[in-house]
């Protein structure tokens, strides 16, 4: 195993040089009295042994003293419910139009909430936990509107329009005639509150929420080795060939690695204030809807939250642990694992990445040395792939495609059903499990779909087993 043997080197130049104190070699004690293997600390020293609702929401063991405060206050403001009212810094400022009343209601226990158009079908009652995307048909925005649908308003407002999804089924057969069905999403768009846009010219792309595992790491990683990635991840053999996201962001260039379409190189905290929450920033002084032609005059309340607060937020994301694995020895998870290899899904789900070693910075400059130089199991290579017409969102983003995503870092997956109540997958959530999720994949992933379902019923079982260790 390609995995273990580098294990192996790992442990043997650590005894080597018995240097590498930060991780430890190949043991480290759980905080439970067990030893851990290096196999279930997904991401070094911010590892937490934690399987609960919190597994996502728990500080990494280094988070202590002023660190653990700060983090516990961008928690709240993470997590607090806001209403319109101007006074509270900490609960105010939302809307006037917004899609989530927090962060955390999309992104619950720092996951991912069950989407509204599974629970609601479309927009949510009372707020959205999904972000609805729409373009004009020639990939230009609506003046009116923007570039995302604001479907929830304070009293008093019209919201943007409201969405409604509905979903086509199909039955499908393994090669040993097993069945399994896939689901495609319709969405429309109406109660428009200008404009209405004639649904020709109206492309709607509905995304769910990312879970939250691991954001430190994903904006500490050595962005050498993904470009060394990308210039070797080319498997003619298997069609695979990943590409770096770059992207521009305030004239400087940037390797994107965060978003569905690896299109942000931050984690996105003043946009989310802005246009998720309607919340004035420093970076967006202006409410989302101000320009539009439902004139509502908010603006006049100012900044609604600072950048101090929002470094705080930053803060808390980058510094949650990531959850251990579980069940490593299991015989199926083992077996599942070889699979994963044989069906070629490590080629794009890189099992082993590391950490860069200059301190990723926050947004109000505050550094943190705890993310540097740790070798991390995120099982993504931070890549775009073409994943082929079933996926294609017909909007190019960033750098990226219509066709084109970033692979979904796997870390935690498994633990998405104890910390969110939902087994919802894909960037639009279509997949109703992990089964679903793998026999979407098309373009570059179409070798590794193919491969799992010439597997055999137990074989494909324990794939999935392993998939739920992670
Ligand atoms: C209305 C729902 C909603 C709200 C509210 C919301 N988000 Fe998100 N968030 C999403 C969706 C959907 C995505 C995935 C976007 C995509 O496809 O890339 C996302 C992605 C992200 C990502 C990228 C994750 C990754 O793995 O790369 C970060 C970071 C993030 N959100 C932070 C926040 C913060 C901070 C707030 C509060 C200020 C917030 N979000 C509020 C829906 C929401
Ligand atoms: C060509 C690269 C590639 C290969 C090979 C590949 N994947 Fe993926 N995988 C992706 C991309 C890109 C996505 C995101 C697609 C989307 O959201 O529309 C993804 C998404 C997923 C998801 C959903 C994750 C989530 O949280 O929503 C799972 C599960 C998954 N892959 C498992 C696998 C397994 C198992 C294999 C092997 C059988 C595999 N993948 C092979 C690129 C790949």
């Amino acid at each position: 195993m390609e995995i273990k043997y580098r294990y192996a080197v790992i442990a043997t130049l650590c005894a080597l040089l018995a240097a590498c104190t930060k991780e430890g070699p190949d043991i480290i004690t759980k905080p439970n009295g067990r030893d851990a293997s290096p196999a279930e600390l997904s991401a070094g020293s911010a590892t937490v042994f934690m399987n609960s609702i919190r597994a996502y929401d728990t500080p990494a063991p280094w988070v202590t003293g002023a660190l653990l405060d700060r983090f516990m206050h961008g928690d709240r403001l993470y997590d607090d419910p806001r209403t319109a009212s101007q006074g509270d810094p900490l609960t105010g400022g939302l809307g006037p139009l917004y899609a989530g009343f927090s962060c955390g209601s999309c992104h619950n226990n720092a996951g991912r909430t069950y989407p509204s158009i599974f629970a609601d079908g479309g927009s949510g009652r009372g707020f959205s936990a999904q972000l609805v995307y729409i373009t004009r048909s020639n990939g230009k925005f609506f003046r009116q509107y923007g570039r995302v649908l604001h479907d929830q308003a304070i009293v008093g407002v019209k919201a943007e329009g409201k969405l409604h999804a509905s979903f086509e089924e199909k039955e499908y057969a393994f090669h040993d005639g097993e069945k399994y069905a896939l689901i495609t999403p319709h969405y429309t768009i109406s109660e428009w509150y200008a404009d209405s846009i004639a649904p020709g010219d109206l492309i709607i792309d509905v995304h769910i929420p990312l879970r939250h595992v691991g954001m430190g790491q994903i904006m500490a990683l050595d962005t050498d080795e993904l470009r060394r990635l990308a210039a070797q991840s080319n498997y003619p053999e298997y069609g695979i060939s990943g590409r770096l996201s770059i992207i521009t962001e305030r004239n400087r260039q940037y390797v994107g690695t965060g978003g569905n379409k690896a299109h942000h190189a931050d984690l996105t905290v003043e946009l989310g204030f802005s246009s998720d929450l309607g919340v004035t920033s420093d970076r967006f002084p202006l409410e989302v809807s101000e320009g539009q032609s439902q004139n509502i005059g908010y603006s006049h309340f100012g900044i609604q939250i600072s950048t101090r607060d929002m470094e705080d937020v930053d803060l808390y994301m980058s510094a949650l642990g990531v959850p251990a694995r579980r069940n490593v020895n299991s015989e199926a998870v083992r077996r599942g694992e070889a699979n994963f290899y044989r069906a070629s899904c490590h080629l794009c789900h890189t099992p082993t990445l590391h950490t860069r070693q200059d301190a990723p910075v926050l947004l109000g400059g505050t550094r943190l040395p705890w993310l540097t130089g740790q070798t991390i199991h995120p099982y993504s290579d931070f890549l775009l792939h073409d994943m082929g017409a079933g996926l294609d969102n017909h909007v190019a983003t960033g750098s990226a495609f219509s066709y084109e995503w970033r692979t979904t870092p796997l870390w935690g997956i498994g633990l998405q059903e104890t910390v969110n109540g939902h087994t919802h997958f894909l960037h639009d959530g279509r997949a109703r499990n992990l089964t679903e999720a793998i026999m979407w994949h098309d373009g570059e992933g179409a070798v590794s779909r193919e491969l799992f379902a010439r597997m055999s019923k137990s074989d494909r079982d324990a794939l999935i087993a392993f998939l739920n260790s992670l």
